[in-house]
């Protein structure tokens, strides 16, 4: 793992948001693989004010995102569908013919589950998967578990993750179930960028660095893929040993 410690979200944003640019340059066809949530927006505003200057296109990109909630219509404001329209993808040049996001209101999720693994291996697989983290160690929705997860599969939310995702919903009580990638989906991946800031992802962050390999603390699978950036702010960093 290569830790890269920045003093604030901004610079995260645009280091990392420069990696995907670089990565889209150079492979205008990449498979990318992307995450909901506070972390990355700061890297996707990156990725969009190079479009605006038209050093970057992403039309033919193709996108996979991690997860989506169950009982959610696709349109509805609170979507993972939405919230990537709103911070990528209607704002820059992506097909909506390349992008792909697991169906939370299918009747089978096993059924959904192998339809997207098997899209994921028609593309090539994914090059280049950006991951942020829960505070409790979860990536994608792979929340605390006895084993590590391989397909995608529906999951029925912990109470830390609805505790900290309610805010978005308001006074309207949020999904309790998800479809998400797999761990071994995201392992596939052939290069991963890390994203965390806050004090308030310390602890997740040092047990994924520094913990024993254990699916209680999910991220910590990480350490055993050879291509991996973390990229985290100071707070995020603070409770690392070195
Ligand atoms: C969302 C996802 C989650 C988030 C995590 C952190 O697609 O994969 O694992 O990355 O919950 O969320 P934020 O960035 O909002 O703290």
């Amino acid at each position: 793992m290569e830790v890269k410690i920045f003093n604030n979200e901004q610079e995260i944003g645009e280091a990392m948001g420069q990696v995907l640019v670089d990565y889209a340059k150079a492979n205008p066809k990449a498979v990318m693989g992307f995450a909901t949530g506070m972390s990355p927006v700061p890297t996707y505003n990156k990725m969009v004010s190079e479009y605006e200057k038209g050093n970057v296109s992403f039309k033919d990109v193709t996108t996979f995102n991690l997860d989506e909630y169950c009982d959610l219509p696709k349109e509805d404001k609170n979507s993972f569908y939405m919230f990537m329209v709103d911070n990528l993808f209607g704002r820059a040049d992506f097909s909506d013919d390349n992008i792909n996001f697991l169906d939370g209101n299918v009747e089978d999720p096993e059924a959904e589950s192998a339809r997207y693994a098997e899209a994921i291996k028609n593309a090539g697989g994914i090059d280049i998967q950006i991951l942020g983290i829960g505070t409790n160690g979860h990536i994608g929705f792979n929340e605390p578990a006895d084993e590590f997860t391989d397909e995608a599969f529906k999951v029925k939310l912990t109470e830390s993750t609805i505790a900290s995702n309610q805010k978005f919903f308001g006074d309207v009580p949020m999904p309790r179930y998800a479809m998400t990638m797999g761990i071994g989906s995201i392992m596939r991946a052939k290069k991963i960028v890390f994203v965390a800031t806050g004090e308030g992802k310390a602890d997740a962050v040092k047990g994924m660095i520094e913990g024993e390999v254990t699916p209680k603390c999910p991220a910590s699978i990480l350490q055993q893929h050879d291509d991996v950036t973390i990229f985290i702010d100071k707070a995020a960093a603070s409770k690392l040993s070195k």
